[in-house]
Formats: structure tokens, sequence, C-alpha cells
């Protein structure tokens, strides 16, 4: 299962998205673990160890490997240069977990950065069109690592939604996004839920019928994030709310 997972910065993307990539390797499946959130803490959450994640070079930042792949291209880019060895070489391993930075690309002005982005759409490329393993996108708002290309191998999105009119409306934007790109299923997980009037906030300002789960606000959460510990050791300590969801993509 390909899953994107997007919302307003503090909404618990990263939340979320370590929540399915440890469904995944507690329940023995491999999976691709990507950070493209420029404000990237997704290792950190995972629990990674922090001295590989200090080490681990953001994708975009690989000017070796991305001229290697765009050798004797001169000018043209090469839109398809395998890149099997990169998810393999320049990605952390934990178990069945690969985990690897997108970093940003700058933009524009004058200069072209067509091979930096070329290289980034070909990784995404192989992982969601082409490769067997799960993948689990933590991705900013704006969702703009994405392209009508690489979308189409998004089975899921996730817009993760705080009950707040800000959380609401960058919602709806990113719903927007993903319908441009037309991406197939994309539902909304309410988190930080404290009460029934959360819910009934969110139920009332979003479509009620597309809320695939309901997060509570968890004590533990925080804490944990507090001592740097890992959000999940053992398949207990997954969150509920998100369980129609591991049961679709995980098993679990
Ligand atoms: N359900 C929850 N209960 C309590 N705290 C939460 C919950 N979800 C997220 N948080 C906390 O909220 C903050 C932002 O969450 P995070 O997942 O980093 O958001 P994002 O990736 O969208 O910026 C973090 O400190 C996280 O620990
Ligand atoms: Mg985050």
């Amino acid at each position: 299962m390909k899953i994107a997972v997007s919302g307003k910065g503090g909404a618990g993307k990263t939340t979320v998205s370590s929540q399915l990539v440890r469904c995944f390797t507690l329940n023995n499946l491999p999976v691709f673990a990507v950070d493209a959130d420029p404000d990237a803490n997704l290792g950190l959450v995972l629990g990674l160890d922090l001295d590989q994640l200090e080490r681990l070079r953001p994708l975009a930042e690989l000017e070796d490997v991305i001229a290697a792949k765009n050798a004797g291209g001169g000018t043209l880019v090469d839109l398809n240069p395998n890149v099997d060895d990169v998810l393999e070489n320049y990605t952390l391993h934990d178990g069945l977990l690969r985990f690897m930075k997108m970093g940003a690309i700058k933009q524009g002005g004058t200069s072209c950065y067509c091979k930096e982005h070329s290289f980034l759409n070909a990784v995404l490329t192989t992982m969601l069109l082409d490769r067997p393993e799960a993948v689990v996108l933590d991705m900013s708002a704006g969702i703009e690592h994405l392209t009508r290309g690489t979308a189409g191998g998004v089975e899921l999105m996730l817009v993760v939604v705080e009950p707040t009119r800000a959380g609401v409306s960058t919602a709806k934007a990113v719903d927007g996004l993903a319908a441009d790109l037309k991406i197939n299923q994309v539902f909304f997980i309410g988190n930080k839920i404290r009460n029934d009037e959360d819910r009934a906030y969110l139920e009332a300002s979003l479509p009620a019928t597309r809320f695939a789960g309901m997060i509570p606000f968890t004590e533990k959460v925080l804490e944990r994030a507090r001592r740097g510990e890992p959000m999940v050791s053992k398949l207990e300590d997954l969150l509920p709310g998100l369980e129609k969801i591991y049961a679709m993509a995980c098993g679990g």
C-alpha cells in the first residue's frame, strides 16, 4: 500500500506517518518511510539512530549521484534513470524499514534545477509504481513533491486535521491539491480529539463520510516526544483511531 500523509504544520502528520510505518514493520512488512516535509523529523519520531540520522544525506543533496545519473546527457535530463541502487545505498536501514529524507529543491530564479527534480521524481516513481514494498510519505501541506505522474501511484492520501478553523482551512486546501492531482482515495484523519465537541466540529466542517479515523489527544504521545522516545515499539503502542487504516494498509 502506497500512502501519502499531509495536513497543516503541527496537525500530526509525522505522528500518523510513524504509526503507519510501525504498523508495517511490526507486521513484518517491508516499508519505505520518506520524510518529504522540509520540517523533517520523522526519523526522530520513529526512534532511528541519531548518529545515522545526522549522517544521512537528503536525496536532493546527492549532487554526485544526480550528476552520475545524468552523465552523458548534456543539457538533456535523463527522465528515467534507474534508482534502485539509491533506495539501497542512500537510505537508513532499520530491519524492514528503509528511511530517507527528500530534502528541499532550490526554487527557480535564473537557474534550472531540472536534474534534481527529475531525480526525485524518478525515486518517487520507482517506489510508488515499480517496487512492491509499502511506502509512507510524510509530506508538507503543499504536497509539492508529487506530480500528476507520481500521484497516480498514491493509493491513499490521508489529510490530518486538528479541530481548529485553521486546521480545517488547510485540510480543504490540501484536499483541493489532491483532487487536481487526481489522487484516488483521499481521507481525513481527525487528530488531538479531546471530546465530542471536537469530533462534531470536524464532522460539521468537512464531509463526515470522508473521515477514516479520529485519534484522541493522548498524553503519552507528548510525553514520549518530550523524552525523545520512539512513538511505537510494539503493536500495543499503536494509537487508537486508525484501525480502519491499519486494517486496510498493514493488516494490523
Ligand atoms: N494525538 C495526539 N495527542 C497528543 N499530542 C499529539 C498528538 N498528535 C500529535 N501530537 C503532538 O503534536 C505535535 C505535532 O505533531 P507532529 O506529528 O509533529 O505534526 P506535523 O508533522 O503535522 O507537524 C508533536 O509534539 C506531537 O507529539
Ligand atoms: Mg512533521
